[in-house]
């Protein structure tokens, strides 16, 4: 499969979107929908938070022909990659790899992300590309906090077995 990556456009919004929703969901809602998570959605992934977070980070997209099958955000003033998302069926095709790679070439510092600390395969994905854990962070829904692993990479301060 030929996958290209590319910088996101205003007229790719509304199919990332799309992607963000649909991985969202298959990523977070393994015990089933929680009402908190629609209106989180809709916030978080409306076409003009996007369009937000177009103006304050670069977005990466990866597509397969003229077909989406992947985003990544990256800051430059921070280097923290986000929202990295990859279609559930195209994964383990390297383009998770792609994406990372397309933030880490435009990085003048390490590149670092947080991920939640259930999500073992991100972990192990994160892990085998070259991050290491350098902390823990806390990320808010609905009042409850959820434990964040920080990944750093290519630092070398592991300290999770
Ligand atoms: C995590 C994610 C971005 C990885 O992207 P991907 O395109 O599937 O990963 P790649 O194909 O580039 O994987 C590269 C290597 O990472 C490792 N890896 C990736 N996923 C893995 C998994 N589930 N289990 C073990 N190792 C894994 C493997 O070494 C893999 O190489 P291989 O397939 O040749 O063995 C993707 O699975 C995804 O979008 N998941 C849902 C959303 C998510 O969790 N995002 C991260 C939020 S912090």
């Amino acid at each position: 499969m030929q996958v290209q990556v590319r910088e996101a456009e205003n007229t790719d919004l509304a199919d990332l979107e799309l992607l963000c929703k649909v991985v969202w969901i298959s990523t977070y809602a393994t015990a089933g929908i929680e009402p908190s998570f629609r209106p989180y959605l809709e916030k978080t992934f409306s076409k003009q938070a996007l369009l937000n977070t177009m103006k304050a980070t670069r977005i990466f997209l990866a597509e397969a022909g003229h077909l989406l099958v992947g985003a990544v955000n990256f800051n430059p003033k921070t280097a923290e990659i986000s929202n990295l998302y990859v279609l559930p069926t195209m994964k383990r095709s390297g383009i998770g790899s792609r994406l990372i790679d397309a933030c880490s070439e435009i990085a003048e510092t390490a590149p670092w992300l947080t991920c939640w600390y259930r999500n073992e395969a991100a972990i192990r994905f994160y892990r085998a590309y070259g991050f290491h854990y350098t902390g823990e962070t806390y990320f808010e829904l609905d009042g409850r906090r959820h434990l964040n692993y920080v990944f750093t990479l290519g630092n070398k301060a592991e300290h999770l077995g």
